[in-house]
């Protein structure tokens, strides 16, 4: 098989790591990539956004699959692009439709999606600067903290939360008068809840899905959860406390109906899904969909992948996707992003990196790198993510942070407490 994958960041390096292991595969490009797709695959200088450009190089090279890693190209609609070329149609896109995609591209649309469908979510109501006193009212109406979003993609930034009714009012007008351009043109407020997030990814043909190893992610910058959001700092996998039981509750509550919903509604939807998901009082709430999979979950998860993923991909292509086995390492995996010191404010980039011989470097998924001149240089605010493996959370942690020390550029920083909480949480039955 010969693919295209589509991103720059670790999550695509981790792709592009696992796909490349598959016997099946016969040459892999990743447009654009990084630093560390170039070593194991070929990049080509493609924007990600540039549908006509991505088509015609399939077309010359003849590549089969089409990997989407990003949100953006998807909720832009590259799927309905691809279906809407006749010269096209032998080519699989691993990714939804616009439709589809509007799980993660619009909160209200998800929001009302979860409603319909009796999928367990917070309270919510969407307003838009001509309803902006329904609004105000709304929050009145709620206790508090104060969960305001924007309903369109806003680079992860589009969530508000603040505890003060009157400071939360601001917010919304400001939302409304376009903090985030048309994203936050409509605004979804939510009821607050309280527990542990955990993500969960399932890959799907819309009828059928596989159920991938969960993960817990560590979005803010500083230790114990405290400053600024970031794209992600590290992750672990699995999560402790996502027992049989829970992990069954997942699949009832949210999974099944998540999918009958989507064929119900007539959204075919081809790729993963990604569940942000909160357990409240041992009871999964949905957060968030992503049309995607996240980073930095995918560095653990995809090691913790024992199947052969283009067998997956295959049965996407084929609807064969009920056929194809999903078998999970037993052994535990945890990541830790390293970042350009400034992050996830102002950071320099182009600063060199030194990597040491001593690492096992399959395990180092870069995602904000690039070559210069033979040599490895920082290309972004996240720049490699460590991942090891370990019998267990402990060990694999031990084995990321040892990691570590073979890794260094000026302004270095990553957090030394990423899996800290779930080990203190009861073990996995
Ligand atoms: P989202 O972009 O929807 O995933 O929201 C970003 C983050 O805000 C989530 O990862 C949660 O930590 C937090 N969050 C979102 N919605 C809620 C909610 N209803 N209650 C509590 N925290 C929330
Ligand atoms: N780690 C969260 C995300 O990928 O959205």
């Amino acid at each position: 098989m010969k693919i295209l994958l589509l991103g720059s960041g670790g999550r695509e390096h981790a792709l592009a790591w696992k796909i490349s292991q598959s016997s099946q595969l016969e040459k892999l490009y990743v447009a654009p990539g990084n630093a560390g797709t170039n070593s194991i695959a070929e990049n080509i200088d493609l924007s990600v956004e540039d549908f006509e450009g991505i088509a015609q190089f399939m077309l010359d090279k003849k590549i089969e699959i089409l990997v989407v890693g990003p949100e953006n190209p998807l909720v832009n609609g590259i799927h309905d692009y691809f279906d809407s070329r006749p010269d096209l149609t032998q080519i699989t896109v691993v990714g939804p439709k616009k439709e589809g995609a509007k799980l993660e591209g619009s909160k209200g649309f998800s929001k009302d999606f979860m409603k319909r469908h009796r999928i367990p979510t917070a309270k919510y109501g969407s307003f838009n600067y001509d309803t902006l006193d329904k609004g105000l009212a709304y929050l009145d109406s709620l206790p508090g903290p104060y969960v305001l979003k924007a309903d369109g993609l806003a680079a992860g930034k589009g969530v508000i939360i603040e505890s003060d009714l009157s400071k939360a009012k601001k917010a919304l007008k400001k939302m409304l008068k376009g903090q985030f351009g048309s994203a936050s043109s409509t605004v979804v407020i939510e009821e607050f809840l309280s527990g542990v997030e955990l993500s969960v990814f399932i890959i799907t043909d819309g009828v059928n899905y596989k159920i991938l190893p969960e993960a817990k992610d560590y979005k803010r910058i500083g230790e114990n959860d405290t400053g600024l959001n970031t794209g992600g700092m590290g992750a672990v996998s699995p999560v402790p406390f996502a027992n049989r039981e829970f992990m069954d509750k997942v699949e009832n509550q949210v999974i099944i109906p998540t999918v009958k919903g989507l064929r119900k509604e007539n959204i075919d939807y081809s790729g993963f899904i990604f569940f942000g998901l909160i357990a409240v009082k041992g009871d999964p709430y949905v957060i968030e969909y992503n049309c995607r999979l996240g980073d930095p979950e995918t560095e653990v998860v995809l090691p913790r992948l024992k199947s052969d993923i283009l067998e997956l991909f295959d049965g996407l292509a084929t609807n064969t996707l009920s056929e194809r086995d999903v078998e999970i390492d037993p052994r535990s995996a945890s990541t830790i992003m390293l970042v350009s010191g400034g992050y996830p404010e102002k950071y320099k980039s182009g600063v060199e990196i030194e990597i040491g011989a001593a690492v096992n470097s399959d395990l180092l998924f870069h995602a904000g790198t690039k070559e210069v001149n033979n040599k490895i240089v920082t290309n972004g605010g996240r720049v490699i993510s460590v991942t090891a493996y370990g019998k267990n959370l402990e060990t694999a942690l031990k084995n990321s942070y040892d990691s570590i020390d073979n890794v260094s550029f000026d302004k270095m920083y990553f957090r030394k407490d990423i899996g800290k909480d779930v080990l203190k949480s009861p073990k996995k039955k």
